[in-house]
């Protein structure tokens, strides 16, 4: 085991079970080109301060830059029994430039290198998952797009109520995750600011010129108070907050699919590709993508709990239950980011049942509130007019007829004396869309504007 980097206050080390058990480079091993960025920058800065001498700054520089292309053209490996990686990274540059290697850690701490090395890394990763996102909007709009005008029922309670289109509904699942989108983007706007020179909790005697490092790491500035630097994981709790939102709107859009997928509704047939089978039944094609990914919304769910209870009793500053911190939010932040091209394969040609949506408008007396609204139209205060459509409805069940339709002109008028000969028209499926032309509704038109604007809003 190599020495560690706190060796010569403590004698003893702990055995090897509970120096693995406090180790975090089975999950920081991410941050290794992130930690070579940032001590490059802090080298950097030393020399302009002239804390190291150019020549001495120059090696380092080097070192490090050798160390990031070996890990990452595999000819160096991560020791699986280091501390963690930034004891990992300091160890191999001293082991090759012997007391020059020692001096990379002028004014710095590992707790405000954990706060930049992480905040660095999600500044490169929380972009792919924006991109992956935009993808799925996209695939998802064009669906939308090419089904502005077929009708399906639209539910509430799990029960028909209004005939809407399955653009529509594609739509309103996109409006949802565009708002993840801006939640992913405010974190990352906020996490902007350089944590590097908040050392220890205290800052340094050193004149470091934290400026400069925030620059040369690309932050729009340094934070504000070194205390907060290293206590804060804001942060992460705002990315995993928006990967568990954005998790939770996957799981609902699945258990659409999911049901749409059963037979008792049949409005959707996956690719064979993006379904499996059964080990014992035959015949079976099961949505097996979209459950997973229903489940793993769990993770996202657990992680943010884990995050918020990790937090909540801490003393300021650092503390090292924040090491916990990372393993959490990376494993939001992968499942969200698969689960989004997951979803998007699955989508991207999944079938749409569209002649069986449209039937079903049909037996749910899915028209009844427009019948409801054609009176109001012909002057009735909307209370009686509920009242008289519901009648019709109970004259319907009570006849076994399926819809409104079914009664004659003369059967309608002994429940309202206003209906006239074009209800008939007015309460096709196809009407009920077209006459729901309010922004935010279901009409062809208004859902092309809907699908519009969110692809601007991206
Ligand atoms: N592995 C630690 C973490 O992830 C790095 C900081 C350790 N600092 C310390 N004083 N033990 O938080």
């Amino acid at each position: 085991m190599a020495k560690v980097l706190w060796s010569g206050r403590l004698e003893d080390k702990p055995e090897a079970e509970a120096f693995a058990f406090q180790a975090s480079i089975n999950i920081d091993q991410r941050l290794a080109e992130d930690d070579v960025r940032g001590s490059r920058a802090h080298v950097a800065m030393l020399a302009a301060r002239g804390i190291l001498p150019s020549d001495i700054a120059d090696k380092l520089d080097k070192g490090l830059e050798d160390i990031a292309a070996e890990l990452n053209g595999g000819t160096l490996a991560v020791d699986p029994d280091a501390e963690d990686i930034h004891s990992f990274i300091e160890g191999v540059l001293t082991e090759r430039l012997g007391d020059i290697g020692k001096m990379v850690h002028a004014g710095r701490s590992r707790n405000d290198q954990v706060a930049l090395d992480f905040r660095l890394y999600l500044k490169r990763f929380v972009p792919e998952i924006i991109d992956e996102m935009k993808r799925t909007v996209n695939c998802l709009l064009d669906r939308a797009e090419e089904h502005a005008g077929s009708i399906m029922p639209g539910y509430t309670h799990l029960q028909r109520a209004q005939p809407v289109t399955l653009g529509h509904h594609l739509a309103a699942w996109c409006a949802g995750l565009v708002r993840d989108l801006g939640r992913f983007s405010d974190a990352l706007a906020r996490l902007d600011e350089c944590p590097l020179g908040a050392g220890a909790l205290a800052g340094s005697s050193l004149p470091l010129d934290r400026n400069m490092t925030s620059g040369l790491l690309g932050f729009k500035n340094p934070t504000l108070n070194s205390m907060d630097s290293v206590a804060d994981r804001d942060f992460a709790l705002e990315l995993a907050s928006s990967a568990a939102i954005c998790m939770v709107h996957l799981s609902r859009f699945c258990e659409d699919v999911v049901i749409w997928a059963s037979e008792e509704f049949k409005f959707i047939d996956l690719e064979e590709a993006w379904s499996t089978g059964s080990s014992i039944m035959p015949q079976k094609k099961n949505p097996d993508f979209a459950e997973l990914i229903r489940g793993k919304s769990g993770r996202a769910a657990g992680n943010l709990v884990t995050l918020l209870t990790l937090l909540k009793g801490l003393p300021y500053a650092y503390d090292k239950d924040l090491q916990e911190d990372k393993e959490a939010l990376f494993d939001s932040l992968d499942t969200v980011k698969v689960c989004l091209a997951m979803f998007r394969g699955m989508m991207k040609g999944a079938r749409f049942n569209t002649d069986r949506m449209k039937s079903a408008c049909i037996g749910g007396f899915l028209e009844a509130t427009d019948a409801a609204e054609y009176l109001v139209r012909k002057g009735l205060p909307f209370r009686s007019a509920h009242e008289a459509a519901a009648l019709v409805v109970r004259d319907c069940v009570e006849a076994g007829q399926k819809t409104i339709a079914e009664r004659s002109l003369e059967q309608l008028k002994t429940r309202c004396a206003l209906f006239e000969a074009d209800i008939f028209d007015a309460l096709k499926p196809e009407a009920c869309v077209a006459a729901r032309n309010l922004p935010g509704g279901p009409a062809r038109d208004e859902v092309m504007r809907q699908i519009n604007k969110l692809r601007e809003r991206m």
